[in-house]
């Protein structure tokens, strides 16, 4: 059955803003499993921080259909705002440790601003995809069937690949409905020959089947699988939430399970191919793209989204990555915080040691470090930083002090950015004079 003719029309579709002209910056250079840029070449992972349609609309002039997988996993319209627990040892068992910080928005006026808000950006992720692209939509209950719609008319009904039901549980205390405790996966193929691999993740299967072919020669109808390769999975998928992983817990609000987007990227990409994830926030698909090889754009608005995926990234020692961004946003200014920072030369190594945070509020939270990291050499536009420490998720504490030995005896500028566990962003830079010495 074929349809193109059944379209979701709402007041403001039509309305579509205009593609954006503007550029993105190179903000800084990050290096976290050590080392520093060899030659010209320039990180291939991007973390931009902005509004993923200009964004895209940037991407799109060096990417138009470069991206072999995007995963979206946009506000769900949820009507709520939400908020990210931040403090050391963000443990629901130790509530006097941690508190709630700003997060993200996920209030609109009006439905039809929702999905004036989707649209465009789904029209954009389409025209990033290479033709034997995928793209997975994460949503809900409120917006899937919406969503379908869109996508049928962005992709094609014939492009539609799978409704994958994400299910798991937790407690709830309503009584007025059925618990809802599944997420929708949307997945629709660019074009009719979808880098798809699902024997990749092939699963093992269920005991009772096992014991089935066992015990009878007429299962299967005659047919009997090769039990040992396992399964390919079935469209729906059971992992815990995030509440009950507690070693990947970043205090992100609606962070995904890395096994989600480990199967899915597993499946629906290979090594070396360009992933990207344009409402990334706390950068799980980052992660597991790097994990697997893949190369991967991640976008998102919020900052503190931004430090947390730097901070992930730090903690997993991963491939090297650039942050870009809009020319009027700086990643060094500085919050109402100082840091004190000090520097001790002997020869050609310099130790930079991170003193402490001012002033923690008087009667507030006290403010902690959860992420730092320096350029040895700041030359005042990219923020080189080839050394980070980071606070680890459920106890510990950052390193404080970083060496570097630098080629020649003479004056440099050191930048140390920090990242407070409320989020603001905080940097200083020093003189090095080793010529002096
Ligand atoms: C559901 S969360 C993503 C969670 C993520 N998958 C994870 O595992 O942590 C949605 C994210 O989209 C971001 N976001 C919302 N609107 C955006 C926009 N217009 N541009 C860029 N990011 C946006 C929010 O800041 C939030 O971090």
């Amino acid at each position: 059955m074929k349809s193109n003719s059944i379209h979701l029309e709402w007041q403001g579709k039509d309305d579509l803003p205009s593609p954006s002209a503007l550029g993105l910056e190179r903000k800084m250079e990050v290096y976290p499993s050590g080392g520093s840029r060899k030659g010209n070449s320039a990180p291939e992972n991007r973390l931009i921080w902005g509004d993923n349609l200009p964004v895209m609309d940037a991407l799109l002039r060096e990417h138009r259909a470069g991206f072999r997988l995007i995963y979206a996993d946009p506000p769900f319209a949820t009507g709520k705002g939400f908020l990210r627990r931040i403090g050391s040892g963000e443990d629901s068992r130790r509530p006097e440790s941690w508190k709630m910080g700003s997060g993200y928005s996920d209030s609109w006026s009006t439905f039809e601003e929702y999905l004036s808000m989707l649209y465009p950006r789904l029209l954009r992720m389409h025209e990033l995809l290479a033709p034997s692209g995928m793209l997975y939509l994460h949503l809900d209950w409120r917006a899937v069937h919406f969503a379908k719609i869109l996508l049928d008319e962005v992709f094609g009904p014939a492009n539609f690949i799978n409704e994958i039901i994400w299910v798991y549980h937790g407690p709830s205390p309503v009584k007025a409905y059925f618990n809802r405790k599944h997420d929708t996966i949307l997945a629709y193929a660019k074009g009719k020959n979808p880098r798809f691999f699902p024997d990749r993740v092939r699963v093992p299967y269920h005991p009772s089947t096992l014991r089935t072919f066992a015990s009878s020669p007429k299962a299967g109808f005659g047919k009997r699988p090769d039990l040992s390769r396992g399964k390919i999975p079935e469209d729906w998928w059971y992992f815990p939430v995030i509440a009950r992983l507690h070693s990947e817990r970043t205090g992100f609000p609606t962070q995904k399970p890395e096994a989600l987007l480990e199967r899915i990227l597993t499946s629906s990409s290979n090594p070396g191919d360009l992933v990207g994830d344009f409402f990334c926030g706390s950068g799980t698909t980052l992660r597991v793209a790097d994990s697997l090889s893949r190369r991967w754009v991640g976008c998102d608005a919020l900052l503190q989204s931004i430090s947390i995926c730097q901070r992930r990234l730090s903690l997993a020692k991963a491939s090297p990555y650039a942050v870009d961004a809009f020319p009027e946003s700086s990643l060094l200014s500085s919050s109402r915080h100082r840091i004190r920072v000090g520097v001790q030369t002997v020869g050609r190594e310099a130790n930079v040691i991170l003193k402490g945070i001012d002033p923690c509020p008087p009667n507030g939270f006290p403010v902690s470090l959860d992420y730092w990291e320096v350029d040895f050499d700041f030359q005042g536009e990219v923020f080189n930083s080839t050394f980070q420490s980071a606070r680890p998720w459920r106890s510990g504490t950052p390193e404080l002090s970083a060496s570097h030995r630098y080629p020649r005896k003479a004056k440099y500028r050191v930048c140390v950015r920090a990242v407070c566990s409320d989020g603001s962003v905080v940097s200083m830079e020093k003189p090095v004079d080793l010529a002096r010495e």
